[in-house]
């Protein structure tokens, strides 16, 4: 496979293939209409379509797209540049787009088999791949396709809520309760998340499953903190918070766990707030980890996470369900996995690297810890995971994974009406949050995953590029110093990545003043984003965050020290701020290419930061 094959290109340079798939899709699309009952009487007569009125409304269609496409030109993100490095955005694959747009002429709706024959089977087989990509069994595990990692994630939560609350109903039903004899209040609400499944086989055995489940949480509704806390690291992205809230589990049950200053899980934080809830006898109803952190690209240690659940489960008699949020980072196991979708020991791994060039000698990917984060995946309940994000696939596709799909039973409501035939075993649109969804979507991600199978030599070289270039950024960001004028300034580099978001900032040498280095960076910001005007104008695009005690505890004093500001300073101004790059592009993995790349961006960062000195000094 040759990865310049698989993208438009930053100049279109693949446009006479894009242009031929394109003009087949819709060739095709109007040959299939011209063929479906070709007697039946046409739209419109030549001749009236050449009246005024008719003439007009094409002319106005014409003049509403041609100024839609002026808009997007001047305002839109230029993701296919290597000049853009900021939020998780690239060039998307060619083959996504085309399966999207040749679909969408088809308007499938995966809400019912009945309305996508074709793309509902499609998006069980992206489903069955996402889940083989983690090392479920691709028979007995369930994924389907979201609308982002947002939905995924309030679709899991709701999951784990769901299956927290079913010991309850059951020891509640006076044909059930037998099931679960014996058992106290607090074992009902700590028991492993399979033996509740086999719950589930039973109470269908007997055939009362949905009687059950109809008197349990999703009818009763909750009271509060009744099925205990949900512990999230600080890192999480927000879409926690809509989920808790959603849910109606109400943020208070949240407890944060702190980061540590990679900004991944502390698990010692984690094992003390366990152990803290299980002696005030509080049921865990989750705990959510996190594979590629929103602001740092980060990488929990799922593995210490899923070690600390059996040890509670042993040891103690608790159980908690378990969520990653890979929405970010999950596409990246396809760096670990081999065409026969096993994930490779370490040395074999390294040496498939060095073989293939994906990461070449001296680039520091993957840490030990990271390699183990990875492995352990195949062992947590759920998993969200974005194509859109690391997948390079349009929006809106995101996926949620489950390791056992018994786990659908306590989603799904039946729906007289979107039922079609009996050979309709695949109830997408009835045992999902969502309901009427593109169908577009669904071929566009099975497509994908077609042509760039979810292993080393598919997504292998596609992702491994950023890895590479985000090491090479880092390691230049470590030493950048360059002068305006009289003043000096440095580049300081916030942690080497887990992934390949790459976060910096510029300080001046010999400033002590924490809040004067948010101002600079911030100004920096601002100038190389859409804030400041035309994008197409820009040489230079980055995305920026404020890591604050707040939110992020402790975790940023590390920065915050390595670049020389005292805790005084960091506790007076309470947040520091950072310039955030997510580096996808394909187009900088030819190191000599790199070189020149990062001379031209390395002049730039100091006429920029010399114009921004300049406004401070002279504010009119
Ligand atoms: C870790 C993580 N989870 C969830 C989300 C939400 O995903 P979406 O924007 O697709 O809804 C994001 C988005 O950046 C994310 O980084």
């Amino acid at each position: 496979m040759d990865v310049r094959a698989l993208f438009l290109g930053p100049k279109g340079e693949n446009k006479n293939f894009f242009k031929e798939m394109l003009q087949e899709a819709v060739d095709s699309n109007i040959s299939w209409r011209k063929t479906f009952h070709p007697l039946d009487p046409y739209l419109f007569r030549t001749k009236e379509g050449h009246s005024e009125h008719f003439r007009n409304t094409l002319y106005e269609t014409e003049d509403v797209l041609i100024r839609l496409s002026q808009q997007l030109q001047e305002k839109s993100l230029p993701w296919f540049s290597p000049r853009y490095m900021g939020h998780m955005n690239s060039d998307t694959l060619m083959v996504a787009n085309l399966a999207y747009v040749m679909t969408m002429l088809y308007n499938p709706n995966n809400c019912a088999e009945e309305a996508s024959p074709i793309t509902t089977q499609l998006e069980v087989e992206a489903g069955r791949d996402l889940c083989e990509l983690f090392g479920y069994s691709r028979d007995h595990a369930w994924g389907h396709i979201t609308s982002g990692g947002t939905v995924a994630n309030i679709e899991g939560l709701w999951l784990a809520r769901n299956l927290k609350a079913l010991p309850l109903s059951i020891a509640a039903h006076p044909q059930a309760k037998h099931l679960v004899e014996g058992l106290s209040q607090q074992q009902l609400l700590n028991l492993p998340v399979r033996q509740t499944l086999d719950l589930i086989s039973a109470l269908e055995q007997q055939h009362i499953f949905e009687e059950v489940n109809n008197n349990s949480i999703r009818s009763t509704g909750l009271h509060q903190g009744q099925l205990g806390k949900v512990l999230i690291p600080r890192s999480k992205h927000y879409s926690w918070l809509k989920a808790m809230d959603i849910l109606g589990l109400g943020q208070d049950q949240i407890v944060p766990i702190d980061v540590d200053h990679n900004y991944r899980i502390d698990i010692a934080s984690l094992q003390k707030s366990v152990e803290e809830l299980i002696k005030a006898g509080t049921p865990i109803l989750a705990v959510v980890t996190v594979v590629g952190t929103t602001e740092e690209g980060s990488v929990d240690p799922v593995h210490e996470v899923i070690a600390l659940r059996n040890h509670c489960e042993q040891e103690q008699g608790i159980s908690f369900y378990v969520h990653c949020d890979a929405a970010y980072g999950g596409y990246v196991r396809s760096m670990f996995v081999d065409e026969q979708a096993q994930f490779l020991p370490y040395n074999e791994l390294i040496a498939r690297y060095r073989q293939a060039d994906l990461i070449p000698e001296g680039v520091q990917w993957p840490k030990p810890e990271v390699y183990a984060a990875f492995q352990a995946m195949d062992a947590v309940d759920s998993i969200t995971v974005d194509p859109h994000k690391s997948g390079y696939i349009p929006y809106s596709a995101g996926a949620i994974t489950y390791r056992d799909k018994r786990i659908l039973r306590l989603l799904s409501y039946h729906a007289e009406y979107t039922t079609s035939a009996e050979t309709n075993d695949i109830p997408l649109g009835p045992s999902i949050l969502e309901g009427s969804k593109a169908g577009a979507t669904a071929a566009a991600v099975w497509a994908t995953h077609q042509v760039v199978p979810l292993n080393l030599s598919g997504y292998g070289p596609v992702i491994g590029a950023g890895i590479v270039t985000a090491d090479w950024l880092s390691n230049k960001l470590k030493r950048l110093e360059f002068s305006c004028g009289e003043r000096q300034f440095r580049t300081h580099l916030m942690m080497h990545p887990d992934y390949h978001m790459v976060n910096f900032g510029f300080k001046e040498v010999g400033n002590d003043c924490l809040k004067q280095y948010n101002i600079l960076n911030q100004r920096f910001y601002e100038a190389t984003s859409f804030i400041s005007g035309r994008t197409f104008q820009k040489n230079f695009l980055t995305s920026s965050t404020s890591l604050s005690q707040a939110e992020h505890g402790g975790a940023p004093e590390a920065f915050v020290q390595q670049m020389g500001f005292s805790l005084e300073q960091w506790e007076q101004e309470g947040k520091v701020y950072v310039l955030r790059a997510a580096v996808m592009t394909q187009f900088l993995r030819d190191r000599q290419e790199f070189e020149e790349y990062w001379l031209a961006i390395s002049q730039e960062f100091q006429h920029l930061i010399t114009n921004i000195l300049h406004q401070i000094d002279s504010p009119t």
